[in-house]
């Protein structure tokens, strides 16, 4: 495999980008009881006057989830949300969660309005991985198939062949291998690496990460699985390797929930952002969850487990997004319908692939879900 490869950093601030130090800065406080049910009240008047729709994803504020499930709006990994937002009949859209996702779904649903509580809320993985120097990579390996995944800009999209999530990822590149196609992959080197080394597929990868995923330790993970050896180990593939190695289940945030419910252990322990608890305390009700290790005795972390973007959605500022309609999101039309081509592709494979497992029946096939379990 070629050894050439890419890398940005994402904690330098380019442009008008959100470094982490900023975002931790921005992420607003918690608001007293008494606020916060006036500012559910509003929020829920709100989005009826606006005929709007909150879609959340499952690493924001707990709150903020519940809102969307009462509203009848949703929850969801990045796969789902840009489903969701594309079919629902709402004029306006209100995402919380991080920019390509609200980028996404005004890509999908150009007509509609889409807004988010807080414009800056980005993805380190998108901070390093700006369009000009991905498309100059491209440009340098023009015999591979371009895959991206959903955790980047609009304008990098617009360059790619296949736009991937985790969720449906390894069988859109092993499908791509299996027809003799090399891949250029971008930006995530774990997510990447994973994929390669579960379908055998020649991958040039560029070298971003996710600062949340990138911090956990398989030594401690280890450690901590000595500590409880009745727990199964839940891991998202931006993990590093030696996290998924240690993993009885790998995939996305809905796949991991599916395995908390399905699986047959009372104890877990779960390597992805900590806003994911909220959803697998609630759907898999009397077992136990244990956030994975982010770093060794005495070390520092930037996330500790918790997106500092994601957490820049609070109740103050969806409520305000919805009373004065700021904050919305653009994309560039030439940019958006060219974009769109590698979205609708994985949708569109997503589905095939869907009626594939139920009309097999077999669960196990049902994207990465149980890929490690009974694993060697
Ligand atoms: P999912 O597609 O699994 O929801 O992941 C999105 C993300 O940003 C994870 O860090
Ligand atoms: Fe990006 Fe990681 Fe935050 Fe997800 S958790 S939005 S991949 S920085």
């Amino acid at each position: 495999m070629e050894a050439s490869i890419r890398s940005v950093e994402y904690d330098r601030p380019h442009g008008l980008t959100c470094g982490v130090g900023e975002a931790w800065a921005k992420v607003p406080d918690a608001p007293s009881v008494e606020r916060k049910r006036e500012l559910k009240e509003q929020i829920r008047a709100l989005l009826k006057r606006e005929k709007a729709v909150l879609v959340a994803h499952y690493y924001v504020d707990a709150e903020l989830q519940e809102l969307a499930d009462e509203t009848g709006g949703c929850v969801a990994d990045s796969l789902e949300m840009a489903r969701f937002g594309r079919d629902h009949a709402a004029d306006t859209l209100v995402v919380a969660g991080v920019r390509f996702m609200g980028e996404t779904a005004k890509i999908l649903s150009p007509e509609k309005r889409v807004l988010m509580p807080d414009l800056d809320a980005t993805c380190s993985l998108d901070l390093g991985c700006p369009a000009d120097e991905f498309s100059a990579f491209c440009d340098a390996h023009p015999d591979r198939t371009v895959v991206v995944y959903a955790n980047t800009s609009a304008a990098v999209k617009a360059r790619a062949d296949w736009m991937v999530t985790s969720s449906i990822g390894l069988e859109i590149v092993a499908d791509l291998h299996a027809r003799g196609e090399k891949i250029l992959w971008a930006p995530d080197r774990h997510l990447g690496g994973y994929i390669q080394k579960k379908t055998g597929a020649d991958m040039l990868l560029w070298q971003g990460s996710c600062l949340v995923h990138d911090e956990f330790k398989g030594i401690e993970l280890d450690l901590l699985r000595a500590q409880y050896p009745d727990a199964k180990i839940l891991v998202h593939p931006e993990s590093p390797e030696a996290v998924v190695a240690l993993a009885d289940v790998v995939g996305s945030t809905t796949q991991l929930i599916d395995a908390a419910v399905r699986l047959d252990a009372k104890r877990f322990i779960v390597a992805t952002d900590l806003g994911i608890l909220h959803k697998m305390r609630l759907a898999a009700p009397g077992k136990t969850f244990i956030e994975a290790p982010t770093a060794g005795n005495s070390a520092t972390c930037k996330s500790c487990a918790h997106c500092p973007w994601m957490a820049m959605n609070g109740l103050a500022n969806l409520a305000e997004v919805l009373e004065r309609g700021h904050n919305e999101i653009f994309v560039d039309p030439e940019i958006g319908a060219r974009a769109r081509l590698p979205i609708d592709r994985m949708l569109d494979f997503a589905a095939r692939h869907k009626k594939r497992v139920q009309a097999s029946g077999d669960l196990a096939k049902d994207g990465a879900l149980f890929s490690n379990v009974g694993a060697a």
